[in-house]
């Protein structure tokens, strides 16, 4: 009856190197939980492309692929066309979540499952990466606090090798090897003291890789409160 309680959806968030795999295994995911009769959207950060954003921006239905005022500033720093201070745009990166959170708080609370394809987990580990004196991983994590709180975390893990027979990297900014190295490093040491993480080796086949995906999801759900609120990052 309208009575019973609201199914609020469930907020998945997809983590890990480039050339992992994400993109895809989002797609496959999502394909499996509108089956199972959820109602899915998928968003990725930077870059967004969602319909609340677009109503945000008073844009039209034409136009929902447009990115954001401050996706397109990172587009740029990512492709190598502008220069900004580390902490700079780090906090553009933090923004550009921002900017959304209060539609994803809606849309969960309304009963949308989302997966969003890099989270706040790459915004700490990229920038930390860096190596810049000032931006630590503790100072990086700051403007993340309060933004919603994933339910779980995949996190697709690849080895440095695997990687490279994937086609090796591409022209964008942290897209090489070195940088690559510390990122692993560093979401080892985030992950490794984070709940609610579910680490996927992605180095095995895309049907390998999707079936763990599913379990570990389905098994989320099956814990989850569903009449509870989302949480926030702490
Ligand atoms: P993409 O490969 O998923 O398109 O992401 C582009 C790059 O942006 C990737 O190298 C990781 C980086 N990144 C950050 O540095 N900070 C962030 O907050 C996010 C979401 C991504
Ligand atoms: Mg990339």
């Amino acid at each position: 009856t309208g009575l019973s309680a609201m199914r609020r959806g469930v907020l998945i968030v997809v983590e890990g190197l480039d050339r992992a795999g994400k993109s895809s295994q989002c797609e496959v995911l999502r394909g499996f939980l509108s089956e199972q009769g959820h109602t899915v959207k998928y968003i990725r950060f930077p870059g967004i492309q969602l319909n609340c954003i677009a109503s945000m921006y008073h844009w039209s239905n034409a136009s929902i692929d447009r990115t954001t005022p401050i996706g397109k500033l990172i587009d740029s720093y990512l492709r190598g066309s502008s220069h900004q201070d580390d902490h700079s745009i780090h906090l553009l990166f933090s923004a550009n979540r921002w900017e959304v959170a209060k539609s994803i708080e809606e849309d969960i609370a309304s009963g949308t499952t989302i997966i969003v394809d890099r989270y706040s987990y790459s915004g700490v580990v990229y920038s930390a990466a860096k190596a810049n004196p000032t931006l630590s991983l503790d100072w990086a994590w700051q403007p993340e606090i309060g933004l919603p709180r994933p339910d779980i975390c995949l996190f697709l893990g690849i080895s440095p090798e695997e990687a490279a027979k994937r086609g090796g990297f591409g022209a964008e900014r942290y897209e090489n090897e070195a940088m690559q190295i510390r990122v692993r490093e560093l979401f080892q040491t985030i992950f490794e003291k984070m709940q609610d993480v579910a680490v996927i080796d992605a180095g095995k086949s895309m049907g390998e890789v999707s079936k763990e995906i599913r379990g570990a999801v389905t098994g989320c759900i099956s814990r989850l409160d569903i009449t509870s609120t989302l949480r926030k990052l702490e």
